[in-house]
């Protein structure tokens, strides 16, 4: 048993307690390697912003989950080095779906968990979150639950809509399970594709899909419910078009890919969301810097001169984000 705090990590409980106080959202950036890790440490560190280093069940399959949590535990120890005295870092599991993983992880040192209990039926949600959260108590680990299915592509607009959280069941769940935070369906997705072409009207000046505004309503009936209670949206990628359009014209595929405009995120910052998770637009990012260097310079082969660049781009993306979507900078002095 490995306590997060013998690491110098931290929760969430306080970081959020100040975010809806002070409106503004934590930035939970996903990591894989050390490139986005890197980054996002000198992004946080040199705008001062807490931030979440959030791993998922496909980054623990591809870099190890042990592995993973030593490179945070360096993190914490390369933030002191870049001069953030006081570091905020939460190491969080994301999308945890079995009570064994999310076990596993409070076990070795994760400061918080995801139980994503949301393609389950209510009551199994639940039981499931319960047994989670009073097994992570115990340790000091907080607990983020989900209610509500986020949309996918392939779901036509009337079946999003009747998959978003239903307000009139957030009180019934916070108070059965005892979570700390909840992730709702509001309608952002995973991913570069969040909504079809047919779902956008199409900007008539540029010919880019503008999508759907999300569902502000239910977010204001589920704060109404359940008031300073902390809410997590799932899926925020902007997908920034210039990465899209740099990825495009230098071999690069990706068609129609669109993502949740930066002014709604702004919005919701300012309101009970306090943990905005941001993982497609870093690859796009990765992607769009690598591309440009495989056009530009066919003859390079060391990995570091174009993983260079783009832990540089992706650095860049981060402290955009901080500073001009979540507004999370100078809050971890
Ligand atoms: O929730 C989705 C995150 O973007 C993680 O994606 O499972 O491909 O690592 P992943
Ligand atoms: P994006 O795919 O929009 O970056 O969402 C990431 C996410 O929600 C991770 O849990
Ligand atoms: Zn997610």
């Amino acid at each position: 048993m490995v306590s997060y705090k013998e690491l110098g990590l931290v929760n969430t409980r306080e970081m959020f307690a100040k975010a809806i106080n002070g409106g503004y959202a934590i930035p939970a950036f996903n990591f894989n390697n050390m490139e986005q890790l890197q980054a996002i440490i000198k992004a946080s560190a040199e705008t001062k912003s807490p931030v979440i280093l959030q791993v998922s069940k496909g980054a623990r399959n591809y870099a190890n989950q042990t592995l993973l949590r030593y490179m945070a535990q360096g993190a914490v120890e390369y933030a002191k080095e870049l001069g953030w005295e006081h570091p905020q870092i939460c190491l969080h599991l994301d999308h945890g779906d079995t009570f064994e993983v999310c076990k596993s992880c409070v076990d070795f040192g994760f400061s918080s968990v995801m139980i994503d209990g949301s393609s389950l039926p209510y009551e199994e949600n639940i039981a499931l979150t319960k047994q989670v959260v009073e097994y992570a108590h115990q340790f000091d680990v907080t607990v983020e639950a989900e209610l509500g299915v986020l949309a996918g592509v392939e779901d036509d607009v009337q079946a999003e809509e009747s998959h978003y959280t239903k307000p009139e069941e957030v009180i019934d769940f916070a108070t059965r399970t005892g979570c700390d935070s909840l992730a709702i369906s509001i309608g952002t997705s995973h991913g570069a594709y969040k909504f079809k072409p047919e779902q956008c009207t199409r900007d008539p000046q540029t010919g880019k899909l503008v999508p759907p505004p999300l569902a502000f309503d239910v977010l204001d009936a589920i704060m109404e419910k359940l008031p300073g209670f902390p809410i997590v949206l799932h899926g925020s990628s902007s997908v920034p078009q210039e990465y899209v359009d740099i990825i495009n014209s230098n071999g690069g595929n990706l068609p129609d890919a669109v993502g949740i405009p930066e002014e709604q995120l702004r919005k919701a910052a300012k309101s009970a969301v306090c943990k905005i998770n941001i993982d497609s637009d870093s690859r796009l990012a990765f992607t769009a810097a690598v591309r440009k260097v495989f056009a530009e310079k066919p003859g390079e082969f060391d990995p570091r001169k174009y993983c260079g660049p783009a832990r540089d781009e992706m650095t860049k993306l981060y402290k955009h984000k901080i500073i001009e979507v979540l507004g999370s900078d100078g809050k971890a002095e």
